[in-house]
């Protein structure tokens, strides 16, 4: 459908954002369904981000994904947030309702419905979650209700980790440990668990970088998940792979966090199968 002044707007805020499967895979699905919308990424300077948020109300945009590094400092700029992202402490999906900015968080049930389609059962599972801003923050909510035993969290600055491991704490009846990201301190968690998952952006396509983890650390028994999707064999995951651990790319994540994203915004199911295949084809 060509654009028009009739096109309604969605978009993606983040820094950086060429990295982003999500608007060609939304706007597959605009197209699957017939629907007069449009995705667009952009790329937002920490200095702009306020100026960008009221730019949703201002150009009557319909809402917004928000991913790395603002899906916590979008928090105090909305209107609104929804009881799950309150909780959780992290907005990835905004929607304009009734001239207001409502923020919600679809990491959370995207995380959870990507491990069940793997079939991992988090229950009584120790879990070490490297990172600890917004999509941390949603793993670890989604970890903790679904009964994991204990977390253990690193993250490169150290009192981040220690602030989201009190918030869990308070939340929830298990251990919450933090440490900082180096490699002595994973060479001594990696023994005592067995699911890993990186939310951190290091190894995303337009950042590199490689994480201080020691190969020989892993163990067959490590389920090792990645939630970077682009490139989707990270240096973490070959990693994994060569040691003989299962892997799991954050693709599966991306896509149902999009499609209740998308549920959200135009009340319409979301064409899972035409999202899947722009994903598949992309990657
Ligand atoms: P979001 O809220 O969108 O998840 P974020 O709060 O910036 O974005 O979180 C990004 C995560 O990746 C953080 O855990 C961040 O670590 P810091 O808290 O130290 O910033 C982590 N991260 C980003 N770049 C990193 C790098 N080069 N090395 C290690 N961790 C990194």
């Amino acid at each position: 459908m060509p654009i028009s002044a009739r096109t309604k707007v969605v978009g993606l805020l983040g820094y950086p954002v060429a990295h982003s499967f999500s608007p060609p895979m939304h706007n597959a699905a605009f197209k699957a369904l017939g629907l007069d919308w449009v995705y667009l990424a952009f790329s937002v300077e920490p200095r702009w981000l306020p100026a960008a948020v009221a730019g949703i109300k201002a150009l009557g945009f319909m809402g917004v994904n928000v991913t790395i590094p603002y899906k916590e400092s979008i928090l105090p700029l909305l209107d609104e947030i929804d009881p799950l992202a309150e909780l959780i402490g992290a907005v990835n999906t905004v929607v304009v309702k009734e001239g207001k900015l409502v923020g919600y968080n679809t990491d959370a049930s995207g995380f959870w419905r990507s491990l069940k389609e793997e079939g991992v059962d988090p229950k009584g599972r120790q879990a070490l979650i490297l990172g600890a801003g917004g999509a941390a923050r949603a793993v670890a909510f989604t970890l903790l209700k679904q009964g994991c035993s204990s977390l253990y969290l690193a993250n490169r600055t150290y009192h981040r980790a220690q602030e989201l491991a009190k918030t869990l704490e308070k939340a929830g009846s298990i251990p919450v440990k933090a440490f900082p990201l180096e490699e002595s301190s994973l060479a001594s968690i990696l023994p005592e668990v067995d699911l890993i998952i990186n939310t951190t952006s290091v190894g995303m396509e337009s950042k590199g970088g490689e994480l201080p983890l020691e190969a020989r650390k892993l163990e067959t028994r490590h389920i090792v998940y990645d939630l970077v999707y682009n490139p989707p064999r990270t240096k973490l995951l070959e990693l994994a792979s060569s040691r003989g651990c299962r892997t799991i790319s954050g693709r599966s994540m991306l896509l149902y966090q999009g499609a209740e994203a998308f549920t959200l915004w135009t009340g319409r199911e979301a064409p899972l199968e035409v999202m899947k295949e722009v994903l598949d084809s992309l990657l």
